[in-house]
């Protein structure tokens, strides 16, 4: 069987999400600048669109990091790839990532990122999936909570593909 994607969650209601989430950031940073940590690859979709419905003043910096593990799941032992341009000290810091799934790669950057002394630190994922999770971190913004399922699309892969998809989907007939 081919592989075919299922859509979990149509375009028009990422859309709307993320406007809702832009609008409470520039509501909870207001009269501040709001700095974002976009973790490549995956939240690459999701920052932008975000950080066009933030009202403040916004900075952007990109970090990769990669994550051991066995292709499903994440061992937690995570190497940074390539790391931040600017300093964070003193700044206002929002690590936008594109799903939480063990919570292990976020659990580690978040350590590491607490120690560049921020003026503030928070978490803001697109997707959570809290069934999965082995390790505690605290996310203060969501946009969607998901059940176990893989999903692609808006920056998430299967192998490389499927990032471009402008919805949340399913990829059905793997092998
Ligand atoms: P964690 O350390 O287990 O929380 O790993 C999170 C990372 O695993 C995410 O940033 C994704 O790169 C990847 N990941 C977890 N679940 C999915 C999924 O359903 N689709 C695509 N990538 C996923
Ligand atoms: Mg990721």
């Amino acid at each position: 069987m081919a592989e075919t994607i299922r859509v979990m969650i149509p375009e028009e209601e990422v859309d709307a999400k993320i406007a809702e989430l832009g609008k409470k950031i520039s509501e909870d940073y207001a009269g501040k600048q709001v700095h974002l940590i976009c973790i490549l690859k995956g939240s690459v979709f999701f920052t932008c669109e975000l950080a066009k419905r933030i009202t403040v003043p916004v900075s952007l910096d990109f970090m990769s990091v990669s994550s051991y593990g066995d292709g499903t799941s994440s061992s937690g032992i995570v190497k940074i790839a390539k790391d931040l341009d600017e300093s964070l000290e003193g700044k206002d810091v929002i690590v936008i990532e594109d799903i939480i799934d063990s919570g292990r790669t976020l659990y580690y950057l978040m350590e590491v990122l607490g120690k560049r002394q921020p003026n503030s630190l928070k978490l803001c994922t697109l997707l959570d999936k809290p069934d999965r999770r082995v390790r505690d971190v605290k996310v203060d913004y969501v946009g969607f909570e998901i059940p176990d399922e893989f999903v692609v699309g808006y920056g998430l892969d299967y192998a490389q593909k499927y990032r471009n998809l402008p919805y949340i989907g399913i990829v059905e007939g793997l092998e």
